[in-house]
């Protein structure tokens, strides 16, 4: 056990210190990685050390690699290696975590952990919450507690109300919960990409009158687009006047709650009835752990609690207990509250701040060297670490443009020094970058722009 142990310890630190020289991004055809890693079960038990070999050179080494520094894509995942030995003990104890009754040492740092999540994001003493996957599983279990406990289980012609912006998984939970696109409301956006709050009022006035129920309004705390903030107090006074859950979905951007601009920025993300945060995005912890926090812990139990003969001895009386079965949809639970408790006490509160404040800072960088070029446009200013670009040489058509954007950053993927994709905004196609590695300098910044503009020249 020891020798395997020491072996995976000595691969996953090589790849950590040996990231510089990384190809940011490493793919081979599905061909090649069946003829390496296929074949039928093999009958007799072979080597684990030339197995982790095998792994390291076929497996590890053709993955993209999202906690590498010069990962701008999409959500860039840098974890902490205290994160990933948490985990690691974590399986290694195989710590069932779905209630009291297996593990109460487990239980009690989820709760704690949740609980430091709710002070920083300003959530009541009576608020609870649990950790998850991940935001996908937090907003499909914060609309199921939504509807649960506006519509009771009554109605099926609740409505849903939400930005053009707001994240997809939003629109895969509502699927999955059965409310079809007849009940779901994407609304447009103003010119800085924050829901148009007048079309949301609009819009629930409407459906009132043809007999809807409006029941949830879901306000983004950072977009994955461009970091947009929805205009979250007025938000929650449209839900209140309308009776309605408001869930917000910070899974990237609710981590800006521990800087001064993140907590200017996301005012009123504390009159949430639930909100969705993801210590695997910007709390710097290893895959998979999502987070939802709700105003009144009771509210996850109505909706989530069912019994069963074979756990009523889980039901300890007396004991301040939370068996966590009851606030979610999983019973078996792994204990993903530790990475964060662990990584949170060793490295303090003091350089979560300022990891996250350096991601804000190098995205205004960029921004700022960007300006300084004349090909170069900025389509939407650095929001919470998140910035979106054009390649723009003057006279260049909206299609031109496209294309550029497309194909600089398909270079920017073959060449491998970083990795940055496109979105659209405003049914343009832009390069998006979110340059929030705390190990990123801003040497790397300088250099990537050197490299887009190599690649731009050898395009336009
Ligand atoms: C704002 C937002 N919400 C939800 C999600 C979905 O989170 P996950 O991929 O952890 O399920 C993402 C993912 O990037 C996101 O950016």
């Amino acid at each position: 056990m020891r020798r395997i142990g020491y072996k995976v310890i000595d691969t996953i630190v090589e790849h950590l210190t040996d990231m510089e020289d990384l190809k940011i991004h490493a793919q081979k055809s599905p061909q090649y990685l069946n003829e390496k890693l296929g074949g039928t079960i093999p009958n007799k038990g072979q080597n684990p050390l030339h197995l982790i070999d095998q792994a390291k050179q076929e497996v590890f080494a053709n993955i993209l690699h999202v906690d590498h520094p010069r990962f701008y894509a999409f959500i860039p995942s840098p974890g902490n290696f205290m994160g990933v030995m948490a985990d690691t003990l974590a399986k290694g104890f195989n710590v069932f975590n779905g209630h009291w009754l297996a593990g109460s040492g487990s239980a009690a740092i989820e709760r704690i952990t949740v609980d430091w999540l709710k002070d920083i994001c300003r959530f009541p003493k009576k608020g609870g919450g649990l950790f998850l996957s991940g935001g996908s599983m937090a907003n499909l279990s914060a609309i199921a507690t939504a509807r649960k406990i506006k519509l009771k289980d009554e109605g099926k012609r609740g409505v849903v109300y939400y930005s053009n912006q707001t994240h997809s998984s939003l629109a895969k939970g509502l699927k999955v919960l059965g409310i079809g696109e007849k009940y779901r409301r994407p609304l447009p956006t103003d010119q800085d990409l924050r829901i148009d709050i007048k079309a949301l009022e609009k819009a629930i006035k409407r459906d009132l009158k043809r007999g809807l129920r409006p029941f949830c309004i879901v306000g983004n705390a950072g977009t994955t687009n461009a970091g947009a903030v929805d205009p979250l107090e007025k938000m929650a006074k449209i839900a209140e006047k309308y009776n309605c859950w408001l869930h917000i979905d910070g899974a990237y951007g609710a981590a800006a709650m521990l800087t001064k601009t993140g907590r200017k920025a996301l005012k009123g993300i504390e009159m949430g009835d639930s909100l969705t945060l993801d210590p695997h995005k910007w709390w710097f912890q290893p895959m998979e752990m999502g987070c939802l926090l709700v105003k009144d812990a009771n509210h996850l139990k109505t909706t989530f609690q069912v019994s069963a003969e074979y756990l009523e001895d889980t039901k300890a009386k007396g004991l301040e207990e939370i068996n966590y079965y009851d606030h979610g949809i999983q019973l078996t639970r792994s204990f993903r509250a530790l990475k964060l408790y662990l990584s949170l006490k060793t490295f303090g509160l003091k350089a979560f701040k300022k990891a996250i404040q350096k991601g804000m800072d190098m995205a205004d960088y960029t921004e700022k060297l960007l300006r300084k070029e004349a090909d170069w446009k900025i389509i939407t200013p650095a929001q919470l670490g998140i910035l979106n670009f054009i390649y723009a040489p003057k006279g260049a058509s909206r299609s031109a443009i496209d294309t550029y954007s497309k194909e600089i950053a398909e270079k920017v993927m073959h060449d491998g020094f970083a990795m940055i994709t496109t979105t659209k905004i405003d049914d343009l196609t832009v390069l998006r970058m979110c340059p929030i590695h705390p190990g990123l300098m801003k040497s790397d910044i300088k250099e990537t722009i050197k490299k887009l503009k190599q690649f731009a020249r050898e395009v336009g």
